[in-house]
């Protein structure tokens, strides 16, 4: 067995198993950095694809960056886990904890199936790494297992690094943290967590060294205060609406204010995506277990006041049928849950689409990335390949998702596609003036009715 210090290694081999959203970018990120690395997924298409230099899902500069590390050698995709694991220094964990299907609860199996099989396969002293989202608590399981699991003779250590990265912002993220927080690393795994990031934190990016339950919780944490800003200035949308403000510039005015800050306070349809829903779930479900029952329920009310977004959304669209959308054709722009990615996965625009499609209406879904996804999730729905396709012959048209090609398109012209000029914009970012003096009968969230 190995007995050189991963710190004193000249050059890190890096394993990251899992290639979605998270694995593929943090892969090619530490390639990026110089490190050798070996990507790995058990499915074999993903891996064939990244291998070819294609990215099977959409991220704003990932496909040149991994076209130009593939060119460089230090890149390689693999189906083999063992090999993998045979051959890392360093193994991040980067698989999915998805909503189990029968409670909040997050599903663990892929997280304890990738450690089990890293941690049986070493055949050199190592370091585990978990990036993947979990609930506090779940690392020093991982912890038993991979004692249990280990080969005699090799020394292994698991700590924990919660990823932050936003989709769509996947690759800026990753090279140029806001933060990196690393639990329940000695001082030999704290210098080598060092290493891999050396060139972050010689940028100035902090790092956090903590105990392993409180790097779990930062992650969990820091997605239910978003959430929870989110479903903040949508509950004092309902109360503008109801006052005749507006809510877009009462955000405005809030953000001025440096403890508030203006980010994540767009009022409209509600958070959605792989990650915010689910997060908030898992940290109730634990919550509860560990006997903080506030928290709990602070963060039931953040999920039902986002819910509650997407039913006021459809309540629009039905009023604006007239009470009801049977036979209406709808036009909706937006089926990703958010703009700059093709990720539907809890996509508050499909959901509202979806929802209207069940009462009787003909709804025509365009958006300039997600048409794809949108179409294996939801195959009822009719998809157009333009703005002015789904605007075409419309009794309301629906913004779901604030693409930049929607906020800036031109009423005039698409006044005179729709069938009446109706528009309900649900993500606050058109500007009623416009629309209104092109024609439009125009309604938003959180904003005066006329
Ligand atoms: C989120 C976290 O931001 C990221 O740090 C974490 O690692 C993963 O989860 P992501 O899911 O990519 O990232 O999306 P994010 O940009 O946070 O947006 C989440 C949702 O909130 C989207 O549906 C978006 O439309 C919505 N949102 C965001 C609002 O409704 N209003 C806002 O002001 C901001």
């Amino acid at each position: 067995m190995s007995t050189t210090p991963l710190d004193e290694t000249p050059m890190l081999r890096i394993s990251v198993y899992g290639t979605g959203y998270l694995g593929a970018t943090h892969a090619v990120a530490m390639a990026e950095l110089g490190f050798q690395v070996m990507g790995v997924d058990t499915d074999v298409h993903k891996v064939e694809a990244l291998a070819a230099g294609k990215v099977p899902f959409y991220e704003p500069g990932l496909p040149e960056l991994l076209e130009k590390q593939l060119a460089t050698g230090r890149l390689h995709f693999s189906a083999d886990l063992a090999a993998a694991a045979a051959w890392g220094d360093v193994h991040f964990i980067c698989v999915g904890t998805p909503q189990q299907k029968t409670s909040h609860a997050a599903n663990l199996s892929y997280v304890e199936s990738a450690v089990s099989t890293v941690a049986r396969n070493l055949t050199k002293d190592a370091l585990i790494v978990g990036k993947s989202t979990v609930p506090v608590g779940t690392a020093a399981g991982l912890r038993t297992l991979v004692a249990q699991l280990a080969p005699a003779g090799v020394d292994v250590e698991l700590v924990w690094n919660p990823e932050f990265l936003r989709e769509g912002k996947a690759v800026n993220d990753t090279l140029h943290p806001d933060r990196i927080v690393v639990g329940g690393a000695s001082e030999r795994a704290q210098a080598t967590m060092r290493q891999v990031y050396a060139t972050p934190i010689a940028e100035g990016t902090p790092v956090v060294m903590t105990d392993l339950p409180t790097s779990e919780l930062v992650k969990v944490s820091a997605n239910a205060f978003l959430a929870t800003k989110i479903s903040f200035i949508n509950a004092i949308a309902a109360v503008c609406e109801a006052a005749d403000a507006d809510v877009t510039v009462l955000a405005d005015a809030l953000g001025h204010d440096v403890r508030i800050g203006r980010q994540f306070l767009d009022a409209g349809l509600g958070f959605g995506g792989g990650c915010l829903p689910k997060d908030i779930r898992a940290l109730m479900h634990r919550a509860t277990e560990l006997g903080a029952h506030r928290a709990a329920a602070l963060l039931q009310q953040v999920d039902e006041i986002n819910m509650g977004q997407r039913a006021a959304v459809i309540d629009l669209a039905l009023e604006a049928c007239g009470g009801s959308v049977l036979n209406r054709r709808i036009g909706v722009l937006g089926a990703a849950f958010k703009p700059e990615t093709d990720d539907v996965r809890d996509s508050p625009a499909l959901n509202v689409a979806a929802a209207l499609h069940l009462r009787g209406a003909q709804v025509t879904v365009f958006d300039p990335q997600a048409g794809d996804t949108a179409r294996k999730s939801f195959p009822t729905l009719s998809y157009a390949t333009s703005i002015e396709e789904a605007v075409e012959g419309s009794d309301v048209l629906l913004v779901l998702t604030e693409w930049s090609q929607f906020v800036d398109a031109h009423p005039e012209k698409l006044a005179s596609l729709a069938n009446v000029a109706r528009v309900i914009d649900a993500r606050g970012k058109l500007i009623p003036a416009e629309w209104r003096s092109a024609g439009w009968q125009f309604r938003g969230l959180g904003r005066a009715a006329a």
